[in-house]
């Protein structure tokens, strides 16, 4: 009797252990357990996981039916809700929708073992729903609350669609427009870059990860992924370690100080090791010297690319190299899944490294709420309630209007609503390429150019023709368009890219107008009526001869679902457009690389004369056809009275300069001022002959003036010295104010610091 007693009281104690043991996450999700702090609610989830299950956190799949990289590669599924049962995947890409996703994280909480909720994620790149201008052309607004705004409208509406991660902002600096992912990022520069980086992720994340509308954001391509040679994508990228640290980095850590949750490394060979496995960028630079404590997410199958670049001779090798550089989540490869295990057990990767990115992934789910409500982002009426609402939409307008940019007006726009207007041209009527790249989830019937001015003056005095295709030889519908125009008072030319031709993987060796688009426009021209050229575009475009001979040239880049309201509004003069370049816009292709912040090399070719020694071209000028920065208004602005209140001073002192700008022409506007530095001479060191260091966007009514002041500190004259030491070092500084980086819109002073 009593040995049974005792067997009996045995078996129970096994079980209540078995029982407590088989409900791990449950207990990180208990409500006495919100007391503990995250990291006491991480160990102990981590404490109860198999090597498979830790593994499993540090594996993310992609829907199979979206792939957004290339899909020879035989992974599993992410449908296959075993591998989810069975604790193997921690993360989906490209799976949405609130009862989706629902289903999905109902399985991994309820089904699997160790019941950890999944993390869902999503290229929200430029809006989810409602499509907003790509990113380079909501640059152009030089607006941070309204770049912000945007990604707020991104959260709401991805995160009412069951998503908790977008894998943006792309804040890669591109100084080569042949690069098709000069569209997914801010331009050349990075001092805007970065105020545009942390606007972004400011906007993704809101004040609070654990806020119902905040999702994770992803600051990428970790890193200098836009210096791919000769443009093409994917290609080398190769250094100094100064230009990495003036021009590529900036924008990163700009967004790792606004707190980004997370970072994605990049494609390219950087220097000559894959950055996938680049200690020097993911450990080094981004942990060690940033402080870093995010997750990392490699590209898309880009730590088995590891062994295409030939820097590892297979999966095993890949997979060391990628968790020696700290890369603690796998996407859509078959490296952490399929060989971690088995490296771990034979040592060559300590249990420690993979509890490290462990460790950081469930961090991230917990800040989120997920353990404690692993269903907040699958409400579907919230998604039919969120999703393309009114205030979404409006908010598409705004930033659609702000992100126009005027580059030619000869006294033609705005245009009369009386008028009657030939709209002409293959991106007239386009729809599918008003949205540009990263937007096939996004509401496909933005609203067309043919249609947002048919919306503003009606359709009586409104005639429309195609005249060609966007990227073919055809020529047989020219004549008819031409009739058309000669039978308007104006002709809104509606000429550009289709939305493939920038974007991942879809670089160009010519930046003209595909196609017989220039042909098109020529012979609109010769009808002798005026003209507005209208863009779009995904980066800068090479117009040549067209330049001089079209009397208004707006470019819209690619709007989103707005598109045609907002170029309305400008046209007709109910929005004064604002908005400057991010890119500097080259004459022609042969002057790629061309950007503003360029040295003086020691020929400079000061008079833009072909002659003589000095560094020059034969056959063209070294300037650009359109500036960074350079954007104009239907009003004027007058800059005057620059002055600065000391012409020394010590160099850990601060300074203020101020400029009085006045609207002096007919319309109310907003001015972008611009505050550019040089930094003379440097002890042997050669410096840009300027960079953006302040900018300020005002309004002004008609015949308003306003005192504009920025503060020159210490941080805009440091400089990395000749050990790449960021040092102030004393000496003159030329300080510049103005509306565009072109020297004939800036005035000048000079500062003199001292020790
Ligand atoms: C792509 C892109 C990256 C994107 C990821 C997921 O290859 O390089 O920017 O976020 O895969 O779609």
């Amino acid at each position: 009797m009593k040995n049974t007693l005792k067997k009996k009281k045995y078996y129970l104690a096994i079980l209540c252990v078995v029982l407590v043991a088989s409900l791990p996450a449950y207990g990180a999700m208990t409500k006495k357990s919100k007391t503990k702090s995250i990291e006491q609610r991480v160990d102990s989830v981590l404490r109860l996981m198999t090597l498979e299950e830790k593994i499993g956190q540090m594996t993310q799949l992609s829907n199979p039916n979206i792939p957004t990289g290339p899909t020879y590669i035989s992974v599993e599924k992410a449908s296959n809700v075993a591998l989810i049962r069975e604790g193997k995947l921690g993360s989906i890409l490209n799976i949405t929708g609130a009862d989706l996703t629902r289903r999905m994280q109902e399985v991994a909480v309820n089904e699997s073992r160790i019941k950890i909720p999944l993390l869902f994620g999503f290229d929200v790149i430029h809006g989810f729903k409602t499509v907003f201008p790509i990113p380079l052309a909501s640059a152009c607004s030089w607006d941070m609350a309204a770049i912000a705004s945007a990604e707020r409208v991104a959260a709401l509406e991805s995160s009412a669609a069951g998503l908790h991660w977008t894998f943006a902002p792309m804040v890669d600096i591109a100084r080569d427009p042949r690069w098709g992912r000069i569209a997914e990022g801010a331009g050349e520069d990075p001092f805007l870059g970065s105020a545009i980086a942390k606007a972004r992720v400011q906007g993704f994340q809101g004040k609070n990860l654990r806020d119902d509308a905040s999702i994770l954001a992803c600051v990428k391509h970790f890193a200098a992924y836009g210096n791919a040679e000769a443009g093409r994508d994917y290609n080398t990228t190769d250094m100094s370690e100064r230009l990495l640290r003036e021009i590529y980095l900036p924008p990163y850590k700009a967004a790792i100080d606004a707190g980004v949750a997370t970072v994605m490394s990049s494609f390219n060979e950087f220097n000559g090791t894959p950055a996938s496995g680049s200690k020097f960028l993911l450990t080094d630079i981004l942990r060690n010297e940033y402080g870093f404590k995010g997750f990392v997410v490699s590209d898309w199958n880009s730590i088995s690319e590891i062994i295409t670049h030939g820097a590892a001779k297979d999966k095993n090798e890949a997979t060391i190299f990628a968790m020696n550089a700290n890369i603690d989540m796998d996407m859509q490869n078959n490296c952490y899944p399929k060989k971690l295990k088995q490296l771990v057990e034979e040592g060559k990767v300590t249990v420690e490294q993979v509890n490290k990115a462990v460790r950081r992934i469930l961090r991230a789910k917990f800040e989120l709420g997920l353990f404690d409500n692993p269903y907040k982002y699958c409400d579907s009426k919230k998604e039919k309630s969120v999703l393309l609402n009114k205030e979404n939409l409006a908010k598409a307008l705004d930033v659609a209007k702000r992100s126009i940019v005027l580059l030619k007006n000869d006294n033609l726009l705005p245009l009369s609503k009386t008028a009657k207007v030939a709209i002409i041209g293959p991106l007239a009527d386009a729809p599918k390429e008003m949205n540009g790249c990263w937007a096939w989830y996004g509401e496909q019937s933005p609203v067309t150019f043919l249609s947002g001015v048919r919306n503003k003056i009606g359709s009586s005095h409104l005639i429309y023709a195609k005249g060609c295709n966007i990227n073919d030889a055809t020529t047989d519908s020219i004549a008819y368009a031409v009739s058309v125009a000669k039978d308007a008072d104006v002709v809104v030319l509606c000429v550009g890219e289709s939305g493939d031709m920038s974007g991942e993987s879809n670089s160009r060796t010519s930046l003209d107008l595909p196609g017989v688009q220039s042909l098109l426009v020529k012979e609109i021209l010769k009808t002798g009526k005026p003209v507005v050229l209208v863009m779009t575009n995904g980066r800068p475009i090479t117009l040549g001869s067209l330049n001089d001979s079209v009397p208004a040239i707006l470019e819209t880049w690619q709007l989103g679902t707005r598109a045609g309201d907002a170029l309305a509004e400008v046209l007709f003069g109910d929005y004064n457009p604002s908005g400057k370049l991010t890119t500097t816009f080259p004459i022609t292709i042969g002057q790629v690389p061309i950007y503003y912040n360029h040295k003086n090399t020691g020929r400079p070719n000061i008079d833009g004369k072909r002659q003589g020694y000095n560094s020059r071209y034969i056959d063209c000028g070294n300037f650009p056809q359109y500036p960074f920065g350079f954007g104009l208004s239907y009003t004027k602005f007058e800059y005057s009275d620059f002055k600065i209140d000391k012409s020394s001073m010590a160099k850990t002192d601060k300074a203020t300069v101020s400029v009085v700008v006045k609207n002096t022409g007919s319309y109310d506007g907003e001015e972008i001022v611009q505050l550019y530095i040089r930094d003379l001479v440097a002890y042997g060191v050669s410096r840009p002959v300027k960079e953006l260091k302040g900018f300020d966007k005002i309004t002004l009514t008609k015949g308003e003036q306003k005192t504009v002041r920025f503060q020159i500190t210490p941080e805009m004259l440091a400089y990395y010295d000749l050990n790449l030491k960021k040092i102030v070092e004393p000496g003159d500084f030329s300080i510049m104010v103005g509306c565009s980086s072109a020297d004939k819109d800036l005035l000048k002073l000079n500062l003199t610091v001292i020790e």
